[in-house]
């Protein structure tokens, strides 16, 4: 359920509405390879999909990262490609390869979609977030997921990823309406499921757009910004309360205004955005997120530390959530993650 305004997590009420210091702190992909402990259990369930269907490991992944470290927030161990999986289209995971989709290019393949999400590949996803929510302290805010549906079309299309998502962009080219009718899918489908983690436990919801840069400002307006007020607005006539977060990867300033109109709490910068910039233009209206760029954690030294610094400064007043500006790599030494968590929380 969503919990009620007066919150003690520091995570929840930077997305109210407060500014805090220290920034409250959590890490995209805190749940995985990085982590010895994910490396196990990985090793136990054989298969990356086993794991995010067997609620019991997936709860078991996704609170590592808060009883090593003391997150602010556990995200919940899952993918953005179980909503495609649960639309029906076949997916595996090869070792090293990435995902592998039935590809979804053609009006017979997105007229085969299911009308419902099969409850065998989500309900296991809302069971583990109850699990989770359980086991957490109620200062530790917990964070539900989808993919955004242009992002999620990206790899349905190719039925893989690619480095510049051309299969989908050719096909919203050659087949506006059809790509339409595939991203209004998305649209429903992604409304259900973020609904049903808000009523298992999530207490935020976070929206990943990870291509959302590779389009056009009138692209980006009907495949990104589109979508996702329309996802803000039915999620919204569920969950009045409910806080979204969106991370549109690699979106311009431009871009990024005409997403802070559309309901949600957070924008999820990437380490390439202009901080002051973004402050002076975006932080009257929805918290900051990010943006420490991953390589810098691998990397170390005064690369990290100093960046780390300027992050917090940059930010000082305004609603900020620390994060990286996009997920931990599996290279990661554990020792530069506990710097960066010190560094976060010292008193500036
Ligand atoms: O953040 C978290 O800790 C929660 C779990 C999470 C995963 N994937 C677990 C995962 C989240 C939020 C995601 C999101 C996701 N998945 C995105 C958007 C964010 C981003 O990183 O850009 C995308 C594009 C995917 C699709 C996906 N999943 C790809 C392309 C791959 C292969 C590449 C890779 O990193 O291995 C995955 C696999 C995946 N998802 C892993 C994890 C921990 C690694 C699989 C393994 O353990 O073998």
């Amino acid at each position: 359920m969503n919990r009620a305004p007066e919150t003690r997590s520091p995570f929840l009420r930077v997305l109210d509405g407060t500014p805090l210091d220290p920034p409250p702190f959590w890490m995209m992909r805190q749940a995985g390879r990085y982590l010895p402990e994910y490396r196990a259990v990985r090793a136990q369930a054989g298969d990356f999909l086993t794991l995010c269907y067997t609620p019991k490991l997936a709860a078991e992944v996704t609170l590592q990262p808060i009883r090593r470290y003391g997150f602010d927030a556990a995200i919940i161990f899952s993918d953005i490609l179980v909503v495609p999986h649960a639309l029906g289209v076949p997916l595996i995971f090869e070792a090293g390869e990435g995902p592998r989709l039935a590809p979804v290019a053609d009006a017979a393949a997105v007229a085969a979609l299911k009308d419902r999400l099969d409850p065998d590949k989500v309900n296991p996803v809302y069971e583990a977030i109850a699990m989770v929510r359980a086991a957490l302290a109620p200062e530790t805010a917990l964070i539900g997921f989808c993919g955004a549906p242009w992002t999620v079309a990206t790899y349905m299309v190719a039925g893989h990823g690619t480095d510049d998502q051309a299969p989908a962009r050719l096909l919203a080219l050659r087949d506006e309406g059809l790509f339409q009718t595939l991203i209004d899918r998305l649209v429903e489908a992604s409304i259900v499921h973020l609904a049903s983690q808000v009523a298992a436990g999530a207490d935020a919801v976070q929206i990943f757009d990870t291509w959302a840069g590779v389009l056009d400002p009138a692209s980006f307006e009907r495949w990104c910004a589109e979508p996702l007020r329309r996802i803000v607005a039915g999620l919204k006539a569920l969950h009045p309360h409910v806080r979204v977060i969106a991370f549109p990867k690699g979106a311009t300033l431009e871009a990024l205004e005409r997403l802070a109109g559309t309901g949600i709490s957070a924008i999820g910068l990437d380490w390439s955005a202009d901080r002051a910039a973004a402050r002076s233009r975006l932080s009257g209206r929805v918290a900051l997120q990010g943006n420490l760029d991953p390589l810098r954690l691998i990397a170390g030294g005064a690369a990290l530390e100093e960046e780390v610094a300027r992050i917090r400064e940059d930010f000082a007043g305004a609603r900020h959530i620390f994060n990286l500006g996009h997920g931990i790599r599996p290279e990661t030494p554990l020792e530069h993650v506990e710097k960066l968590v010190a560094a976060v929380r010292r008193a500036r």
